[in-house]
């Protein structure tokens, strides 16, 4: 990371006072992991975590942020420029409004969050959308919720690099606390379905960092448009004979199966919960936790081993790696019951057998 310029907005002494405030909360997909590139289905909720940002605007074209958990930085809008720091989010957000014809100034700004990076839970996208937001009210820009989630996701493909779909930006941004958002990332269809009193959630971070900026997450990406390609589909959403899958080599089949059954699960996933059913969510949750280990290849021994730890806790239902894999969070369906203190045997097995350091997110008490 380059060093930063500034530490706080505001000359040293003077008070910053904050225009607009907007935030944004991170989330926990429960169902259609590595779907939503492939125009499929997906069925995130929101986290009670979140971000936050004050901010007003500059007569110039000077952006000067300061942020407790990332450091200060400062860039001049209309010259943003991709550093590979989490700055590159907030020029980002510019940059795009700007490439769309909105007319975006410099500003002062404060960013806090308690949203962990690299868990996946999508901090990138709560710190977008709290960033728009914040940029929206602050320039009276006329854009919409979708609009604000689309540009969003444009901001992460085209000038941070990550080629991610449109999960995580539209449940920032029109989900809710509480119900599960059911997308269809095809034609942005969408409903909220509520969690109903049977359904607890469980979430644990792994303490094994990902970034999506890089390698994997980019790779599986291209297996998938290469196995579309070479079955004559637009996206892998168009697959519906599986039996032609068998001709691609091993590795492509096996990443189109887990779309496809990943899909469905989705629509079971959504059943599940109108039905009110934590048992029949959680055996949905195993079977999607076994397909992206050994189809989608997404795993890693550490998530492998905190998933099967939190599998033995009373109360557990079922348990899957969630986000965007090699590495992050899992996330488990349990009774209501279940309190922060029941996960405590298993957070201390993994870390027992992993050597690395477990945060449990969900419950919250
Ligand atoms: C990351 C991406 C999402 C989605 C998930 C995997 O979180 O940001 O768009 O692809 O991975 O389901």
């Amino acid at each position: 990371m380059p060093p930063w310029r500034v530490t706080a907005p505001g000359a040293p002494g003077v008070a910053f006072v904050p225009m607009v405030h907007a935030e944004a909360h991170a989330r926990v997909n429960l169902m259609g992991e590595h779907t939503d590139y492939n125009a499929g289905l997906v069925l995130p909720t929101l986290l009670p975590h979140r971000t936050s940002v004050e901010l007003t605007p500059r007569d110039d074209d000077r952006a000067r942020i300061a942020s407790e958990g990332f450091g200060g930085g400062e860039f001049v809008v209309g010259e943003e420029r991709a550093v590979h720091g989490w700055l590159d989010y907030a020029e980002a957000c510019t940059a795009t409004l700007r490439a769309d014809g909105h007319e975006v100034r410099g500003f002062d700004a404060r960013v806090s969050s308690d949203v962990p990076v690299g868990a996946g839970v999508s901090s990138s996208a709560a710190l977008l959308l709290a960033l728009l937001r914040a940029l929206r009210e602050a320039f009276a820009l006329a854009i919409d919720d979708v609009s604000l989630a689309l540009t969003a996701q444009r901001a992460e493909v085209e000038f941070v690099g990550a080629r991610v779909g449109i999960m995580d930006q539209m449940v920032a941004s029109v989900g809710r606390e509480g119900a599960a958002l059911f997308l269809d990332t095809a034609d942005l269809r969408r409903e909220l379905i509520p969690l109903g009193p049977s359904i607890g959630l469980a979430l644990v971070d792994s303490g094994v960092r990902h970034a999506h900026a890089g390698g994997s997450y980019n790779e599986r990406r291209a297996e998938c448009e290469m196995a579309a390609k070479a079955l004559g589909v637009p996206t892998l959403r168009e697959v519906d004979d599986l039996t032609r899958v068998d001709a691609l080599e091993p590795a492509l089949a096996k990443r189109v199966r887990h779309v496809v059954a990943e899909n469905e699960r989705v629509l079971e996933a959504v059943n599940a919960l109108r039905a009110d059913d934590a048992g029949s969510l959680g055996a949905l949750f195993d079977a999607s936790h076994a397909s992206q280990r050994d189809d989608f290849d997404v795993s890693t021994p550490e998530i492998d081993a905190l998933r099967e730890a939190l599998r033995e806790v009373d109360g557990i239902r079922g348990a899957r790696l969630t986000g965007g894999g090699f590495g992050g969070a899992v996330v488990a369906v349990c009774d209501p019951v279940v309190r922060r203190r029941d996960l405590e045997p298993a957070r201390r097995a993994y870390e027992r057998r992993s050597g690395r350091e477990a945060t449990v997110l969900l419950p919250v008490r």
